[in-house]
C-alpha cells in the first residue's frame, strides 16, 4: 500500500496550531463532526426512528472495530463509555485467591489499576507492580524482561497497555502472551493509547480482553469506546443489566417476557443505551477513516515525520527511547540535566506548542495532521 500523505485538510485545526497531543485527545475529523450533527438533528423528529435502528448502527460500529483489530466475529465487540467501564466488566469476571498474583506495569493509567486494586483487596491476591530500571540505557528492553521474569506459577492475570501511556514504551505482547499461557494467566490489554495508530491483531496476540477508550487514537468523540472480549468472557456477568443486552431484545413488543439469557458473545457487556444516535455514528465514521488509512501506515507516517527531529534532539542532549522499544505515535522526551521542566513548559506555551508533561518528561504524540515542520518547531523551541 502507498505511503499516506499529510491529512490536515480532513481536520479543522487552526492553521498556526502545532498540536502534538493526540494522546491527550484527538481533534475531530470533519467527517466525524458531520456524522455527529446528523445524529443530533435526527432527534428533531423521532417518527423516522425504527426499532431496527437501535441495532443496525451498533452492529456497523462493531464490524468496523472488528476489522481494525482483525477479530473473527463482530459479536466479540462491546460498546463501552470509557476504558474504566470495559475494564470493570473484565474485573467482575476474574476470580482470584490469596497466594495468587496479578501483574501491572509501574505508573500505569489509573483506569487499568483501580479495578485490580479492588480485586486484590477482595481476594487477598497480591499485585506485582513492575518498574522500569532506574537508568536509561536499554530501559524498554530491560523493563520488558522484568515483566516476563515476574510472571510465575501463581500469576493469574497480566494487565498492561500495548504502549505505556506516559512515554510510549512498547510492551512485547507476543512474548508476554506466550509466558501467560505457560502459567495459565489471563492477559487484559488497555489499548486506549495504541489501537488505531499502532497495529493490533487479536488473532495474533490473542488477548483475553482488549479495552479502548475512543477519543484518542480511534478519533472518536468523548464518552464512547470499544472492547473486545475473548472466549473466557463469553459466559460472564456484566456490571449492569440492560434490556437490550438480553436475547430477543429486537422484539420490542415482548420486552416484558423477561429473558434469562443474554445476547451472544460480548454483547452482554454493552453499556446501557449503547445505540446512542449521536456517538455511535461519529465513532463509526472515525473507524471507517482509520480502516481506510490503516494503523500500519499511520505508524509509518509518524516515524517518517519524527525521525530527523528526534536525531536533532538527541544531538542536543535530550533522551528518547530507541525506535524498536517505543511507539512512533507516542514517545517521551527526557530533558538534558541543565534544563528544567518549568522553563521548557513556559517556552512551549509561548510558542503555542501542545504536548503533555508527564513527570519529568514531555509526551509527544503526533498524527497525520502533523508534518515534520511541526516537530521541527518543537525542536527549535527545546534547543535554547
Ligand atoms: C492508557 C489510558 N487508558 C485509559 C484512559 C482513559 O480512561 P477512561 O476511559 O476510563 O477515562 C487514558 C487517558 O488518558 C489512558 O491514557
Amino acid at each position: 500500500m502507498k505511503n499516506l500523505p499529510h491529512q490536515r485538510k480532513k481536520f479543522s485545526l487552526p492553521a498556526q496550531s502545532v498540536y502534538l497531543n493526540c494522546a491527550y485527545m484527538s481533534p475531530l475529523l470533519k467527517s466525524v463532526e458531520k456524522a455527529g450533527i446528523q445524529g443530533l438533528l435526527s432527534k428533531r423528529n423521532p417518527s423516522f426512528l425504527s426499532s431496527g435502528d437501535f441495532f443496525t448502527g451498533a452492529d456497523e460500529l462493531r464490524s468496523e472495530f472488528a476489522q481494525l483489530i482483525n477479530a473473527k466475529n463482530k459479536n466479540q465487540i462491546a460498546i463501552i463509555p470509557s476504558a474504566s467501564y470495559g475494564l470493570a466488566n473484565a474485573a467482575k469476571n476474574i476470580k482470584l485467591k490469596r497466594g495468587e498474583n496479578l501483574i501491572v506495569a509501574a505508573e500505569q493509567f489509573p483506569s487499568n489499576v483501580y479495578p485490580w486494586m479492588n480485586l486484590s483487596k477482595e481476594s487477598g491476591a497480591s499485585i506485582k507492580t513492575i518498574h522500569p530500571p532506574s537508568f536509561l540505557e536499554d530501559r524498554g528492553k530491560i523493563w520488558n524482561e522484568k515483566i516476563l521474569d515476574s510472571i510465575d506459577s501463581a500469576t493469574r492475570l497480566v494487565a498492561l497497555g500495548h504502549v505505556h501511556w506516559a512515554d510510549g514504551t512498547k510492551f512485547d505482547l507476543m512474548k508476554i502472551r506466550k509466558r501467560t499461557r505457560e502459567v495459565g494467566a489471563l492477559l487484559v490489554i488497555d489499548g486506549t493509547q495504541s489501537v488505531g495508530a499502532l497495529p493490533f491483531d487479536v488473532r495474533t496476540i490473542q488477548p483475553d480482553a482488549l479495552i479502548c477508550g475512543g477519543y484518542k487514537w480511534l478519533l472518536g468523540p468523548y464518552a464512547i469506546g470499544l472492547a473486545y472480549y475473548g472466549n473466557y468472557f463469553d459466559q460472564g456477568i456484566p456490571i449492569e443489566e440492560n434490556w437490550i443486552n438480553r436475547k430477543n431484545s429486537e422484539d420490542f413488543s415482548g420486552l416484558v417476557t423477561y429473558e434469562a439469557n443474554y445476547q451472544p458473545g460480548a454483547l452482554r457487556y454493552d453499556v446501557g443505551e449503547r445505540s446512542n444516535f449521536i456517538l455511535v455514528p461519529m465513532m463509526t465514521a472515525a473507524l471507517k477513516q482509520i480502516n481506510q488509512w490503516t494503523p500500519g501506515r499511520i505508524q509509518e507516517y509518524c516515524q517518517k515525520i519524527s525521525a530527523r527531529p528526534i536525531t536533532r534532539l538527541r544531538e542536543a542532549g535530550y533522551w528518547i527511547e530507541r525506535e524498536e522499544q517505543r511507539g512512533h505515535h507516542l514517545f517521551g522526551i527526557r530533558l538534558p540535566q541543565q534544563k528544567s521542566i518549568r522553563e521548557v513548559r513556559a517556552k512551549l506555551k509561548e510558542n503555542k506548542i501542545a504536548v503533555s508533561v508527564r513527570g519529568e518528561a514531555l509526551r509527544v504524540s503526533p498524527y497525520l495532521y502533523n508534518s515534520e515542520k511541526d516537530l521541527m518547531k518543537l525542536v527549535e523551541t527545546l534547543i535554547f
